[in-house]
């Protein structure tokens, strides 16, 4: 007994240590070089800058929907509450007219405000820290060189204590490393630059990596797959069963990011809009990179289904409901039709260990992304079923055609809905 006492003691002990030690860590300084010799955006980095502001999807974020580029004003749903993306254009009083380049590369870098307040990781500052110097001031250019918008910040809803200075300084204490990760000299430069944009402009780890209860990532959780508060489940970039693509062709990785579209599924939901408003404008050198480095990731096993016996009647139902609603338009072998229905049979997002997106799908229906190679995408429309009839024909599409993945029961479908 004693001895859990003095166990528990330490620990409270060590806890407040490395709680004061967190709480009086000084916010980093903001690197004004250039302030004496001010930094002269031009044109030409303007405009690489807009192609960076792309790959990072600045606007996607900082964006409200049907609002002025750039203003400000979406808000972006957290475990812990919503967060509002700020007003980026050079408006003064609003917007970041009153910002350095210094104080800008800070909040890219080091997730800190110009006054010094620690930035709520939904700004993905965690993957923005590789950004080098010179892009950041590339995009520095291109943010200054838009037109003022004056649209003043809503505050964030979050909960407390989420939010708070003590509880921002704790969560950086714990998983943010700032500073770029070097060039690998064993990797070529493709590998290295593909690396850089998925790892840091491109944050794909911001949806794609598994997080802890305080929405942490830690190192090999990274690109694992994640599930997001807005009901979609990001897969896992490194498992074959998933999104992994360590056996697609190159051109194929290329094709998916560029139009939404390729021969093993669509991008939908929060990937479609990164493509529409990100992968699709990247130059088509760095949608090869990001292929090769996203097809060098090491390979992790599946967490296994559990394979448990299916109800012939469940399945029997399942058949006849694909018969009813599916099965004119993705095939009677569930082989969709090339560039207007997708395949069903093979489908990931059909035999998926995390169902949430087949769910989805099927009650929400979607739209491929429209794109610019793909401008007038087919639509699947919604159907509305019951809990009955939707674990039935999940249940009967993961066991058909060759899939042999586990069952879906009535009660997973009540608590994902
Ligand atoms: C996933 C959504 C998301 C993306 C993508 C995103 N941001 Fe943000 N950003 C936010 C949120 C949310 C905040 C507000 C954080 C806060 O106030 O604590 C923010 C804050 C900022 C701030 C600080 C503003 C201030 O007033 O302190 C800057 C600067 C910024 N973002 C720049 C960028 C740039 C440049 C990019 C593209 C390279 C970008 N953001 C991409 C969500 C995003
Ligand atoms: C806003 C959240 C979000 C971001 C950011 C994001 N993804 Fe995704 N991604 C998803 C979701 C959700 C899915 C599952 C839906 C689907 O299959 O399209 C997905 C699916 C995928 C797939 C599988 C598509 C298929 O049909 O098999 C790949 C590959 C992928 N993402 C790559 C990336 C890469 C590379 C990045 C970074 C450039 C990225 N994602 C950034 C949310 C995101
Ligand atoms: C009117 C034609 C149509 C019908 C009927 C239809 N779908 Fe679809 N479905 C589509 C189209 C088009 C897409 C691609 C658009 C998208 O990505 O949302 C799609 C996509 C899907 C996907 C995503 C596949 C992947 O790998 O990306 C699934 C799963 C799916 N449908 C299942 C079903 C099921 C189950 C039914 C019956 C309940 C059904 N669909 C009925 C047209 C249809």
């Amino acid at each position: 007994m004693s001895r859990l006492r003095q166990a528990l003691a330490t620990l409270v002990a060590l806890a407040v240590a490395a709680l004061a030690f967190v709480a009086w860590a000084p916010v980093p300084a903001v690197d004004d070089r250039e302030a004496a010799a001010p930094l002269a955006p031009d044109a030409a980095q303007a405009a690489r800058g807009a192609q960076l502001a792309l790959a990072g999807n600045c606007a996607g974020c900082h964006t409200e929907r049907g609002g002025a580029p750039y203003a400000g004003g979406r808000g972006i749903e957290t475990p812990f509450g919503t967060v509002v993306a700020g007003n980026l254009t050079p408006d003064p009083a609003t917007g970041l007219g009153r910002w350095t380049a210094g104080e800008f590369r800070r909040a890219l870098q080091h997730g800190v405000s110009r006054d010094g307040r620690l930035l709520v990781p939904a700004f993905p500052y965690t993957s923005f820290t590789q950004v080098t110097r010179d892009d950041a001031d590339a995009l520095w250019a291109h943010l200054r060189s838009l037109p003022p918008v004056q649209q003043a910040k809503r505050p964030h809803a979050l909960r407390w204590p989420y939010g708070s200075d003590l509880a921002l300084r704790v969560w950086r204490a714990l998983y943010f490393r700032p500073g770029t990760t070097p060039a690998d000299p064993a990797q070529s430069a493709e590998w290295n630059r593909g690396a850089y944009l998925v790892r840091g402009l491109g944050h794909c780890e911001a949806c794609h990596a598994r997080r802890d209860a305080l929405g942490g990532i830690r190192g090999a959780a990274a690109l694992q797959g994640g599930r997001l508060p807005q009901g979609w489940y990001a897969p896992s970039l490194t498992d074959a069963t998933e999104a992994g693509v360590a056996d697609w062709p190159i051109d194929e990785v290329v094709r998916l990011l560029r139009t939404g579209l390729s021969e093993h599924g669509t991008a939908q939901g929060p990937m479609a809009e990164v493509v529409v408003r990100s992968t699709q404008h990247l130059a088509e050198a760095d949608l090869r990179a990001v292929a090769v480095y996203l097809r060098s990731l090491p390979v992790t096993t599946s967490r296994p289904g559990r394979s448990g016996a299916r109800d012939p009647q469940v399945m029997a139902r399942g058949q006849a409901l694909y018969a009813d609603l599916c099965r004119g338009c993705h095939g009677d072998e569930g082989q969709g039709a090339p560039g207007v229905y997708p395949a069903l049979a093979g489908s990931r997002m059909v035999t998926m260990a995390d169902t949430t997106n087949l769910l989805r799908v099927i009650t929400q229906g979607g739209f491929a992304p429209a794109t610019a190679a793909n401008p007038r995408p087919y639509g699947m429309p919604p159907f509305d079923l019951g809990h009955a009839d939707l674990a039935a024909l999940m249940t009967w599409l993961r066991a058909t055609w060759g899939h042999d993945a586990s069952p879906v029961s009535e009660v997973q479908v009540l608590t994902a809905r």
